[in-house]
């Protein structure tokens, strides 16, 4: 079995090994005891896998709350988790209990700011069932819901009490899903770890791929666990990759986006001499052998126009987040004004 420790002031492990899904009562309560667990997903990762882990739960002995919501953005909102803690005070959940969120990313944010919120904070356990949600979305503590159509407008830093992540449920992701994640993998790569990028250009270990991404993920975290410093260099291909998935209205998933938006930010730290390496083509060779999309689909003012929407953006700056070479990256704040000097397309 892998594991990384997540070094935040409330430290936590993440287990990562295929087969996980039937240890899950076993290994929360090595650490946490006998419970009474309400165990949360959407109504797809439900009829999937709902059944699996509430066996391996009660089997354990944890009393099991089984509460589903409908899935999507749409339903990523304050209605939803206000819906789950009545069912949670029905059923009795009190402080010492625990939630355990099985499902992609919207559910460990719906799952994780119901846990943030009810009694002024329970603990919750993460177990991610997408690529995306296991390399990104069930570390780091960031939970929240949308509020009339933006994103995460609602929301709490709530650090999970453990991980656990099974990579035999990937299986029954599509491959436009699998691939999404795979942008973040990437990310990770160009950013911070030249070796991670090297494997994913072949087959790879995908438990090798969370271990490493998340080792970096967490080590990130825990030196600016609220955001406001280093946690910025995580945004890589993210800035334009958002101006994209709104240009797009949303065609565009969010992997292919930051896909997109890595080989732009790339090609704007080449143009402006930040990146001392060109290790463009290669960037391209594992976009494109991932299954996602290398070409910019909107033209330069397009997408600064876009950008000057960006919630990152601070007065009339916003950070850029360039490859000094493959495996290092810095942050740059530039003025919204000398934005057409980096991303000329
Ligand atoms: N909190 C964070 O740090 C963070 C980071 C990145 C993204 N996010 C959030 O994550 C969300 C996107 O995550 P996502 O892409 O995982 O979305 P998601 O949770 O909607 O999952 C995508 C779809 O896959 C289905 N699904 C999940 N696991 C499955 C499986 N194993 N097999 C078959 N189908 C499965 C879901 O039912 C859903 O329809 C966004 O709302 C984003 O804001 C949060
Ligand atoms: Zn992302």
């Amino acid at each position: 079995m892998k594991h990384v420790h997540i070094h935040t002031k409330a430290p936590y492990d993440v287990l990562i090994e295929r087969g996980l899904l039937d240890s899950v009562g076993a290994l929360i309560g090595r650490g946490l005891g006998v419970l009474r667990i309400a165990l949360i997903s959407d109504e797809t990762v439900d009829r999937l896998y709902g059944e699996r882990v509430e066996h391996s739960l009660r089997s354990a002995g944890h009393r099991v709350l089984r509460l589903t919501f409908p899935g999507g953005e749409e339903n990523k909102t304050l209605e939803t988790v206000a819906c789950l803690q009545r069912a949670m005070l029905e059923g009795e959940i009190t402080r010492s209990d625990l939630i355990v969120a099985l499902g992609g990313g919207i559910t460990g944010d719906v799952a994780g700011f119901a846990a943030a919120t009810y009694l002024r904070g329970i603990r919750f356990v993460q177990i991610p069932t997408t690529l995306l949600a296991a390399l990104d979305s069930s570390v780091g503590g960031k939970t929240g819901v949308n509020l009339m159509g933006y994103k995460n407008q609602i929301g709490a830093f709530w650090q999970p009490s453990l991980a656990l992540c099974d990579p035999s449920v990937f299986a029954t992701l599509t491959e436009e899903q699998y691939a999404d994640g795979m942008a973040e993998a990437i990310k990770y790569g160009v950013a911070f770890d030249r070796g991670l990028f090297e494997m994913l250009y072949a087959d790879h270990d995908i438990e090798e791929v969370i271990r490493r991404a998340l080792t970096i993920k967490g080590d990130v975290v825990s030196a600016d666990e609220r955001d406001e410093g280093v946690r910025a260099l995580l945004n890589f291909g993210h800035t334009v990759g958002h101006a994209i998935e709104k240009l797009t209205e949303h065609e565009f998933t969010h992997g292919q986006a930051v896909a997109v938006g890595m080989i732009v930010a790339t090609r704007g730290a080449l143009r402006m001499g930040y990146c001392r390496e060109n290790f463009l083509d290669d960037l391209i060779g594992c976009i494109t052998y991932r299954g996602l999309p290398n070409a910019v689909i909107a033209t330069t003012e397009e997408l600064i126009s876009a950008m000057r929407s960006d919630k990152k953006r601070a007065g009339d700056e916003i950070t850029l987040i360039l490859p000094k070479r493959l495996g290092e990256c810095c942050a740059e704040r530039v003025p919204m004004s000398d934005l057409s000097k980096y991303f000329q397309i």
